[in-house]
C-alpha cells in the first residue's frame, strides 16, 4: 500500500484516537517540548472513561492535569523527572517516581515498562512518507517502536529535524492539529551565574565538545565562551544559547571526533529562534537518548566537557542534584550519563557548577548531605566542582584535599563552619 493511502486511512479525530486507550494501559507521553498537548487534553477530557491509566513521562512541560488532585482514580503518573507541575503528585504519593539514568529509559520499554500506547508529536510526512519527531527524539523514538499503538499529533509547526525519521506505517493513528510548540524562555543571568560561567569557561579549551544542562548556569557558561574557537556540541539537550554561539562562528563542530560538523542532541528546548535554527538543518542530528547519552558513545568524543548543576555537595564530593531532603525536585536526567561519558573521553572533563548558597542564606557545600537526600553523582565519579568563588578539582584527590578545595570555593560566611565540621570528623587531620 502506498504510504499516502495508509496515512489517509489512519487519520482520525483526537476524541476517536484516545478511545483506543484502555483502563490499566501504560501510556508514554512525548517528552518535554515535544508533548502532544492536543492529545493529552483529549485524554484528560475523557478521564471519566478510564481507571488506573499509567502516564509515563519525564520532563513534563504541559498542563499536567492528569496528575492533579481528583485525577488519581483515572490516571497514575509515573515520572522519570519531577518538574514544577508534577512535584506535588510525586512527593505526596499521588504519583510515583522511577529512578533511571536517561540513556537507559528506552531499555525499560523492553523490560519492566512495556508500552501499551505512545502519544507523540510528529511533523507532516515528507515526500518519502517519513515523519520527524522534531524537538524530542530521546525516548519518544523507542516508545513509538515498541508501543502496542502509537497516536501521533501531526503538527505542522514542529520543526523537521534529521537523525532518526519514522515511516508513517510505524504509527497507528494520526491526529492533524496545528499548534505552537511549547517554548522555554531564556533564563535570567545574574552576577553569580556570570562568575560561575567564567570559571567554567576557563576549563574549556578551543576544539572541546560540550554537553550543557538546562538553566541559568549553562547559559552563563555559553556567554563566557565567545572568545573560544571550534567548539562542538554532543549533548542531551540544547537551547537558544547554542544558536547564538553558532551564529557567532564559535561553535563549528569542526574538531569533533564523533559526528564531525554535526550538532548532536536528543531533545531541544527553547524559543522559536532555536526551532527555526534546527528546522530542516542537515547539521543538526536529534537522535535517541540510548545512543546520545550512552556513556560509551559520549566517550567517543575526545575532549568532552560536561557541565551540569546540583542542589548540594558534601565535603567528600558527593553530589545531590535531584532532591531537597526527601523531596524530589527534579531527576537524574543525563547528569550521570555525561559525568561517566566524560570520564571515558580522551581529554574529557566533567563539571558540576552551582551558586555557593541558596539565596545567600544556606551553603550548598555542606559537611554532610541533608537526611533523605539522593546522591546523584557519587564521590567516585565527581571531577570538577565550580561556584562563583572558584574551581575545586576533586578526581584523584583524597578526602582531606577535597574538603580543603571545596571549603575554598564555599561562600566565605560558611568556610569556618565547614572547617570546624571537618575537624570534628577527622580530629587529627589539618585542612
Ligand atoms: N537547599 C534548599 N533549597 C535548594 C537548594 C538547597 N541546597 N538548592 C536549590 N534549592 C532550591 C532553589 O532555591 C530553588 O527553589 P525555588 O524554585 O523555590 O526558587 C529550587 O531548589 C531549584 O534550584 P535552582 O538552583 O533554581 O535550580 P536550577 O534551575 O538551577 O536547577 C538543578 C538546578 C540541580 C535542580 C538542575 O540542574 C537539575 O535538575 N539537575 C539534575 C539533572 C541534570 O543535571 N540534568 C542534566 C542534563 S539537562
Amino acid at each position: 500500500m502506498a504510504w499516502q493511502t495508509y496515512y489517509e486511512e489512519r487519520k482520525i479525530s483526537s476524541d476517536e484516537a484516545v478511545r483506543h486507550i484502555k483502563s490499566g494501559n501504560r501510556v508514554v507521553i512525548g517528552h518535554a517540548c515535544g508533548e502532544p498537548s492536543h492529545l493529552v487534553d483529549a485524554l484528560v477530557s475523557h478521564a471519566e472513561d478510564y481507571e488506573n491509566v499509567e502516564i509515563v513521562h519525564m520532563v513534563a512541560m504541559g498542563k499536567c492535569e492528569y496528575c492533579q488532585p481528583g485525577m488519581e482514580r483515572h490516571f497514575h503518573h509515573n515520572a522519570y523527572f519531577a518538574g514544577a507541575r508534577t512535584r506535588d503528585a510525586i512527593n505526596t504519593g499521588r504519583g510515583d517516581f522511577t529512578p533511571c539514568c536517561f540513556y537507559q529509559v528506552p531499555q525499560l520499554f523492553h523490560t519492566t515498562m512495556p508500552v501499551d500506547a505512545a502519544l507523540v508529536t510528529v511533523t507532516p510526512p515528507d515526500e518519502n512518507g517519513m515523519v520527524s519527531l522534531g524537538v524530542s527524539v530521546d525516548y519518544d523514538y523507542e516508545a513509538v517502536m515498541t508501543a502496542g499503538i502509537t497516536i501521533a499529533q501531526v503538527n505542522d509547526q514542529m520543526p523537521f529535524t534529521y537523525g532518526k525519521l519514522i515511516p508513517v506505517e510505524k504509527i497507528t493513528y494520526f491526529v492533524e492539529h496545528s499548534s505552537p510548540i511549547i517554548q522555554l524562555s531564556p533564563p535570567k543571568i545574574g552576577p553569580v551565574e556570570e562568575a560561575i560561567g567564567a570559571h567554567c569557561a576557563s576549563l574549556v579549551r578551543d576544539g572541546d565538545t560540550l554537553q550543557l544542562g538546562i538553566g541559568a548556569i549553562p547559559d552563563a557558561v555559553l556567554n563566557s565562551l565567545k572568545d573560544k574557537k571550534d567548539l562542538g556540541i554532543h549533548t542531551e539537550m540544547f537551547s537558544d544559547g547554542v544558536v547564538e554561539l553558532a551564529e557567532a562562528g564559535v561553535i563549528t563542530n569542526r574538531a569533533k571526533s564523533l559526528h564531525p560538523g554535526k550538532y548532536v542532541a536528543n531533545f531541544l528546548m527553547g524559543t522559536k529562534r532555536l526551532y527555526d535554527f534546527v528546522d530542516h538543518n542537515p547539521d543538526v542530528l536529534v537522535l535517541p537518548v540510548d545512543y546520545v547519552n550512552n556513556p560509551i558513545v559520549i566517550g567517543q568524543n575526545d575532549n568532552l566537557v560536561s557541565i551540569n548543576s546540583c542542589v548540594q555537595v558534601d565535603l567528600m564530593g558527593q553530589v545531590a542534584s535531584e532532591s531537597i531532603g526527601t523531596k524530589q525536585i527534579s531527576g537524574i536526567g543525563g547528569q550521570v550519563d555525561f559525568v561517566r561519558g566524560a570520564a571515558f573521553s580522551k581529554g574529557g572533563r566533567s563539571i558540576i557548577a552551582m551558586p555557593s548558597t541558596v539565596k545567600g542564606t544556606t551553603s550548598k557545600i555542606v559537611p554532610m548531605l541533608d537526611v533523605g537526600v539522593t546522591v546523584t553523582t557519587s564521590r567516585t565519579d565527581v571531577d570538577y566542582v565550580v561556584t562563583e568563588y572558584g574551581i575545586a578539582q576533586l578526581k584523584g584527590r583524597s578526602l582531606r584535599e577535597r574538603a580543603k578545595s571545596l571549603t575554598q570555593i564555599a561562600h566565605p560566611d560558611f568556610r569556618g563552619e565547614l572547617r570546624e565540621a571537618f575537624r570534628r570528623r577527622f580530629p587529627d587531620a589539618r585542612l
